[in-house]
């Protein structure tokens, strides 16, 4: 499936998809199904900077963030079994994407836009990128990413599905891979 040597259950699952498709909460749901450590990368850049997101494109700038975005999954990229959730603008990158894609298994999570946009208010001040946009800039970014998700080992559809079923269903799929 990829073009690592790697066995496959030694190789990173990485999750991608647009902001709020439940990346960290399935990537971290089947970390623990599959006895892995989970890595969500938004969260470490957070540490690192002891700020929220939102400060650190605020104080630092979104070019610092990203660097550190690239950075932080080429370190994880080169370890083994670990289960990675990076945020939603890391495959804008193209090195970030080959890496995953030669060192991991890749995951997207996709919601269509009509589910996605219930979700807005749980995220909308949390995302620096939604800031300022209206509805119809925000539907133009989601297609607009579409495009940069387009490379993946596995699409998953989490419309109308549990954390639980999702979970479920990817175990499933890498299960298959595996054989
Ligand atoms: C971003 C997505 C966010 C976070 C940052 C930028 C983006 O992660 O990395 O706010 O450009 O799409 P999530 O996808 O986890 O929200």
């Amino acid at each position: 499936m990829t073009k690592n040597k790697m066995s496959l259950n030694e190789q990173n699952i990485v999750f991608i998809g647009f902001m709020g498709v439940g990346k960290t909460t399935i990537g971290e749901a089947v970390a623990k199904q599959l006895n892995r450590d989970f890595i969500d990368i938004d969260q470490a850049i957070e540490k690192e900077f002891q700020m929220p997101t939102t400060d650190i494109f605020k104080i630092h700038g979104e070019k610092v963030f990203r660097e550190r975005e690239k950075t932080l999954i080429t370190e994880y990229c080169m370890s083994t079994g670990k289960v990675i959730s990076v945020g939603g603008g890391a495959f804008l990158q193209e090195e970030i994407r080959t890496i995953c894609m030669s060192h991991c298994i890749v995951i997207y999570l996709h919601l269509p836009w009509d589910a996605w946009k219930e979700r807005l208010s749980l995220i909308i001040d949390s995302r620096p990128v939604l800031k300022g946009r209206t509805l119809e800039e925000m539907e133009e970014l989601f297609y607009e990413r579409e495009k940069i998700y387009a490379s993946y080992h596995l699409k998953v559809e989490t419309d109308q599905l549990t954390v639980d079923e999702i979970t479920d269903h990817i175990t499933e799929l890498l299960k298959l891979t595996r054989n």
